[in-house]
């Protein structure tokens, strides 16, 4: 019967979000009652120039399926350039992933500021979209 049938399993998409723009806007979001998948975890970070590589590779090896980094608008991190060393990451985390037959398209980094609710929905439901069309990071359901 159709109780009886297994669904897919979904996949976790862990967002590291900076407090001053896309943590911010995450919480705008749930203020709009604007909807998002529960698929997104969010990791409040102080500034996604704190996310270092191995962060971001221990979230892809402990149960995420996909990992997006959100912070500042280029120009408007708080620390300067936290922002534009955490594009430079993910965009490195990509050609690691590459070299491991990994599809890089499963990290992103996104510029969201405070005021961006709408735009932290949509962010999120995409990325959770485009995680649901890779399927589940067979890594870690491999390894035991
Ligand atoms: Fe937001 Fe640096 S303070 S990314």
């Amino acid at each position: 019967m159709d109780a009886d049938r297994k669904q897919p399993e979904e996949p976790k998409v862990l967002a590291f979000c900076c407090m001053y723009c896309a943590y911010a806007a995450a919480d705008m979001a749930g203020s709009m009652r604007l909807t998002y998948p529960p698929n997104v975890e969010i990791i409040l970070v102080p500034c996604t120039g704190r996310v270092e590589i191995h962060h971001i590779l221990e979230a892809l090896e402990n149960g995420a399926d996909g990992v997006c980094v959100a912070g500042c608008e280029e120009g408007s991190c708080h620390f300067s350039v936290g922002n534009l060393k955490a594009k430079k990451r993910v965009a490195y985390v990509k050609t690691l992933l590459e070299e491991l037959g990994i599809d890089p398209d499963r990290v992103e980094m996104f510029h969201i500021s405070a005021s961006q609710g709408p735009l932290f929905a949509k962010v999120a439901s995409e990325m959770t979209e485009n995680i649901r069309r890779l399927g589940i990071l067979k890594w870690n359901k491999q390894r035991g």
